[in-house]
């Protein structure tokens, strides 16, 4: 086994029904869900589970995460929420420690304050509101008070929030590591080649898989592109076919909160998030005690150093909102790379290449999309189809001419 869990077998053979270039969340779901429905997957990846899932905060956040414009996406994010807690049992069975149920990859039912500072963070937090509330969804408003009164810890200055309670969490890393045992479980090959490293195979007009570096061909019936911020690199894709995918930094730390169970109660006991100065801070406490504590946004290409304005930007914003969390460890600083899109939603199913299937761009939405889109490649990948409900994230509104 290595560090995250995976065993490195290498396939016996370098044919199969699918083959999947990025060893990521989504990479990882869509494996396990296509070797369920009984075809023989292969995983192209140099360190499977790795990548953005060991940076991200796991936020399931359909409801504060919502922007004017994304109501489409909207629907996908609450259809992939709503199935979480089935996700979650049913992936700790497949793991083999059904035991632990949801509980294996971290998914806590903690709910979700936004909080507003001053008065420009207030106004902006009220307009989130009024679109919540046009959408049906489910938030509540509450004064300052009210919401030092579910988190003591809040500076005084809070000036009001939201409390949603449907927002919850999953642990991105323990998410990956069940992940990866229901795979094996499951039969899935791994190939340890990066994206990079590998060129699409297209014989007569069609993906037939990928080469290696040194000529070894990685056969498969069908292929599917799920190399996050990485994907539109991949070599041998045609230059005519629309993967607009980007990669979209953000620098993330992790801080050691005291035990929940000690004199002062929890130090946070549910996520809570802002914006401060136009930028969004947010803070999850997880069951473990960890504090993460995110994000940057920028657009510095393949970028991910972790620079000490980011972590100043960071800590001053946390800061300004829990003034506590200066006397607590930091345990980590990172940087990932969020997969943009034009539209901030993903791409999913047929590229407009025959046998080349596309399960990337989630952007701010990996690990919260990770149970629909599991789901929709499975169906694409069997059926030639995707599900009527994830038709609106075809590659198609790019472009690409998929199949009707
Ligand atoms: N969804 C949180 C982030 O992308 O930072």
């Amino acid at each position: 086994m290595d560090a995250c869990g995976a065993t490195a077998h290498t396939p016996r053979t370098t044919t199969s029904d699918v083959l999947v270039i990025g060893g990521g969340v989504i990479g990882l779901v869509t494996a396990w869900r296509a070797a369920l429905r009984g075809l023989r997957v292969t995983v192209a990846d140099p360190r499977p589970g790795g990548g953005a899932a060991r940076v991200a905060a796991g936020m399931l956040a359909a409801v504060t995460e919502l922007h004017h414009g994304e109501e489409a996406l909207l629907d996908l994010n609450l259809a992939s929420a709503g199935r979480y807690p089935a996700f979650a049992a049913e992936l700790a069975e497949a793991a083999g420690d059904p035991a632990a149920g949801p509980a294996l990859i971290g998914y806590r039912r903690c709910g979700t304050l936004a909080v507003a500072l001053d008065a420009d963070d207030r106004a902006e937090l009220r307009e989130l509101h009024l679109l919540q509330q046009r959408c049906g969804l489910a938030a509540e408003w509450l004064t300052g008070r009210e919401c030092r009164r579910l988190e003591p810890m809040l500076a005084p200055g809070v000036r009001g929030g939201l409390r949603v309670d449907g927002d919850h969490q999953a642990d991105p890393r323990l998410l990956t590591d069940a992940l990866l045992r229901a795979c094996e479980r499951a039969g899935v090959a791994f190939h340890r080649s990066a994206a990079r490293a590998l060129t699409l195979d297209i014989t007569g007009e069609r993906a037939t898989g990928a080469r290696l570096e040194d000529g070894t061909p990685l056969t498969a019936g069908q292929v599917v592109l799920a190399a996050g911020s990485r994907s539109a690199d991949l070599a041998g894709l045609p230059p005519d076919l629309p993967i607009p995918v980007r990669p979209v930094k953000g620098q993330i730390l992790r801080l050691r909160m005291p035990p929940a169970n000690g004199p002062g109660g929890p130090f946070l006991s549910r996520t809570v998030r802002a914006v401060v100065r136009g930028g969004q801070v947010y803070l999850v406490p997880r069951e473990s005690g960890e504090l993460v504590i995110g994000a940057t946004s920028e657009e510095l290409g393949w970028d991910t150093t972790v620079t000490a304005g980011g972590v100043y930007q960071l800590l001053r914003d946390a800061h300004e909102l829990i003034p506590g969390l200066t006397e607590l460890p930091l345990t980590e600083t990172r940087a990932g790379l969020r997969p943009g899109t034009p539209d901030n939603a993903p791409l999913l199913g047929p590229s407009g290449l025959p046998g080349l299937q596309l399960a990337t761009g989630h952007y701010r939405n990996g690990v919260l999309l990770a149970p629909v889109t599991g789901e929709a490649l499975a169906e694409s990948l069997t059926t030639g189809e995707l599900p009527d409900w994830a038709r609106p994230f075809r590659a198609q509104r790019f472009g690409a001419e998929v199949p009707a």
